[in-house]
């Protein structure tokens, strides 16, 4: 297991090529292990703290999975029953859960929060999503594009949609690995600005053409893969009405892909809304690998968890 013990998990700005190449490896090694029903269990006697300030399915069931079957156990707080939903710090929440508990997952809204546990948390942190990132599933939908395309050199990855948390982890996780991206976005609902440069900085070093256009065509052309996402994230429900006529003409549909290879892949963190931001056609196509992609969430992360403990 490489370098990585008591690092935090934040966003994979803070990781090289390098480390995130080793990481996929490592999640490659982790699924074939359990493919072959091999018991694995290096994290016995190991505890995690799970806190969920949204919903989730994946991340939640997934981390809980993969952590018992590394030996250990996880633990689901809901941030609205800890005294963290009575106006406990995060700071002292984090002094207090590292007393107990050998890493701390935390979904929440505000990106900062999850600075804020890991400064002043002693063990590491792990982000199950922000508002403005989630390394966790880009890590997962790397190690599902290289399964089918065994490279990332000249493969091209088009994000049509909503430049929100999943775009902009995209955005970096391809820069960093060397993989063509293109994000395609309504005016008004570009990634995070701060996300974009950081990625054009990393692709003149890595060889990633970094793209951000309003013509979803232009982001789909000749694309290996094609990404999308909920227009609506969670926190935005009030915005929900407006969203759907804003993204309308970002829908991933049976005429959008034809732009594309034919091979293409179809890649969605889901959850998904057919008939929104993609067609059931394309959904449940057979360019799809929207449910590999889910699953690899659980190697992805059973890697970092080994990485870091
Ligand atoms: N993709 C993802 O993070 O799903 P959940 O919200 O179900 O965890
Ligand atoms: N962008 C979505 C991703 C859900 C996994 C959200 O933040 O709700």
């Amino acid at each position: 297991v490489m370098s990585l013990k008591g690092r935090d998990f934040l966003t994979l700005l803070d990781f090289s090529t390098e480390e995130i190449l080793d990481l996929l490896a490592l999640a490659a090694d982790l699924k074939a292990k359990q493919k072959a029903g091999v018991s694995y269990t290096p994290l016995s006697g190991k505890t995690m703290a799970m806190i969920f300030e949204k919903p989730s399915t994946r991340t939640r069931v997934s981390f809980e999975v993969g952590m018992i079957q590394l030996g250990g156990q996880a633990m689901y707080l809901n941030g609205n029953d800890l005294q963290l939903g009575r106006g406990e710090t995060i700071a002292d929440t984090a002094r207090v859960l590292s007393q107990y508990v050998d890493v701390i997952m935390i979904r929440t809204f505000a990106h900062q929060k999850v600075e804020e546990l890991a400064e002043y948390a002693s063990v590491p942190v792990i982000n199950g999503l922000t508002d403005d990132d989630h390394p966790c599933q880009a890590l997962a939908d790397l190690l599902t594009i290289y399964e089918v395309k065994k490279t990332f050199q000249g493969v091209k990855l088009a994000y049509v949609g909503d430049g929100n948390n999943v775009a902009n982890a995209l955005l970096v996780a391809a820069a960093k690995v060397g993989m063509d991206v293109a994000i395609a976005c309504p005016p008004g609902y570009e990634p995070k600005k701060e996300y974009v440069e950081a990625a054009c900085r990393i692709g003149e070093q890595t060889g990633a053409a970094v793209t951000v256009t309003h013509d979803p065509l232009v982001a789909v052309a000749g694309a290996d893969a094609i990404y999308t996402d909920v227009w609506t994230s969670m926190g935005q429900e009030s915005e929900s009405a407006e969203r759907l006529q804003v993204f309308q003409p970002y829908q991933v549909n049976e005429e959008l892909v034809k732009a594309a290879k034919p091979d293409y892949l179809f890649l969605h963190c889901l959850p998904a809304h057919r008939g929104e931001e993609v067609t059931a056609g394309v959904m449940d196509g057979p360019n799809s690998v929207v449910f590999e992609q889910a699953g690899n969430r659980l190697h992805a992360q059973k890697a970092i968890l080994l990485s870091v403990l």
